[in-house]
């Protein structure tokens, strides 16, 4: 029963947070009634013991910590990390044309999505636009169209016959304008975008000066199967690992008897490399732990042994077992939805994780006594990659890389198990807990 509500928990977030901006919103929402204080990177902190705190970094990375009741020294920071992106698409600045009275949006790829699950879906758009406020100040607020907005429809099989022995092959320059308005002749398509942007952020159109855009799918989560033992939704990677990290965080011990400090360290751009002033492998992470050693000491010393002191787990999803493709598969590392995270490793370092980074998870599973599984990939196709390896080459701190089993890795619907989510909450919850590291 439990782990139904928290999938179910999982499926309200994501439908709540349909852009990087928007997931790092809700989780600002979910965390007001937990007293965290909200910090200013450009003030001076003065950080408490024991106080909750978080802090936004272009509104689509967020950090949130507790600070445990030992030296940070001693103790270190347990930091479980994860993303707030997912691939799909992105509209282009001048995006909006027309011909034969359809009016289209031009979109750049973000990542790596599979681009033929996003025809025939009913997309729409969420971001956010800058403008100048009444004062004359730059501003920004986040938009959202709910409704459904934009088409990528299929070319009939008539027209594409050769579509199910081929594959459907989309050109990304050509073919994945979206549809979104009928014109009549003497609508230029830029203004009526622009209109239709200002409508939805109650804005006068002039004052719009830029935007971030992304294109998301309407359909809301769902539970499937005979058992309804599965959900499928949109952003599963990486949503479901933030959502998890929070939920491990915002409990009475963590909040209330942490003895290390505790973070959860939320970023965008995982999807495209992590390389950007608010990724993972910039500098947000190591300020802001910086920031919380100096607040509790000036030694320098002891700010290298408080990372030396430290342990991330970068949790983020893994590659479920998918019976109709067997050979996708090294087949001594299948690893099953349902059956407990799965503890990602890679000879080649595309996950952090190394033999004592994993028998310490595995000990954490066993405390909790939920099952985990082994994942490698095949060695003749390339491994995909996290924010394991690159936040802990930046902090030097160890790390392991593990997630929950998923299907259909960035498509715009992924489906995964309700029972892992509630594996992966437990064990997170109990690296913050225990007391014994
Ligand atoms: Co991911």
């Amino acid at each position: 029963m439990i782990a139904r509500q928290y999938a179910q928990d999982l499926l309200n977030f994501i439908d709540e947070s349909p852009s990087p901006w928007h997931a790092v919103a809700s989780i600002e929402k979910i965390i007001q009634s937990f007293q965290f204080v909200k910090l200013d990177e450009t003030i001076r902190w003065q950080l408490n013991t024991g106080g909750r705190y978080y802090v936004v970094r272009d509104d689509s990375s967020i950090i949130l910590f507790v600070i445990g009741k030992r030296m940070i020294a001693e103790s270190g920071f347990k930091i479980v990390g994860a993303h707030t992106d997912s691939p799909g698409f992105r509209i282009r600045p001048n995006g909006a044309t027309s011909s034969n009275g359809i009016a289209r949006l031009s979109v750049e790829i973000y990542g790596g999505p599979i681009l033929p699950t996003f025809t025939d879906r009913d997309l729409s758009l969420a971001g956010r636009v800058s403008f100048i406020d009444h004062h004359g100040k730059l501003a920004r607020k986040l938009i959202c169209f709910e409704q459904s907005l934009l088409r990528l429809p299929n070319l009939a099989i008539h027209m594409n016959r050769g579509v199910n022995e081929d594959g459907l092959k989309l050109h990304k320059q050509n073919e994945l304008p979206l549809l979104f308005a009928q014109l009549v002749d003497e609508q230029l398509p830029q203004h009526y975008f622009a209109t239709l942007l200002k409508q939805i952020a109650d804005l006068d159109a002039a004052q719009i000066l830029s935007w971030d855009l992304a294109v998301y799918d309407t359909q809301k989560g769902v539970f499937w199967g005979a058992n309804q033992e599965f959900i499928a939704n949109s952003q599963i990677d990486n949503l479901a690992s933030c959502h998890a990290a929070l939920q491990a965080m915002l409990t009475e011990s963590s909040l209330n008897d942490a003895e290390s400090t505790l973070v959860c360290a939320l970023f965008d751009h995982e999807e495209i490399g992590s390389k950007s002033y608010i990724g993972a492998a910039g500098s947000f992470l190591s300020d802001t732990l910086q920031r919380i050693s100096f607040s509790t000491t000036s030694d320098q010393e002891d700010n290298v042994r408080a990372m030396a002191n430290s342990f991330l787990i970068s949790a983020d999803m893994a590659h479920a077992y998918h019976p109709n493709f067997p050979t996708a598969y090294d087949s001594d590392h299948k690893v099953f939805v349902n059956k407990g995270p799965a503890i990602k490793s890679n000879a080649n370092r595309r996950y952090s994780s190394e033999s004592i980074s994993i028998a310490q998870f595995i000990q954490w599973c066993e405390a909790v006594d939920i099952p985990y599984q082994r994942y490698t990939h095949r060695s003749d196709l390339p491994c995909g990659s996290t924010i394991g390896p690159i936040a802990s080459a930046k902090l030097g701190i160890r790390s392991v890389d593990i997630g929950c089993p998923m299907w259909a890795m960035h498509s715009v619907r992924e489906s995964a198990g309700v029972q892992d989510h509630e594996y992966l909450i437990r064990v997170l919850h109990y690296f913050f807990d225990n007391k014994a590291q």
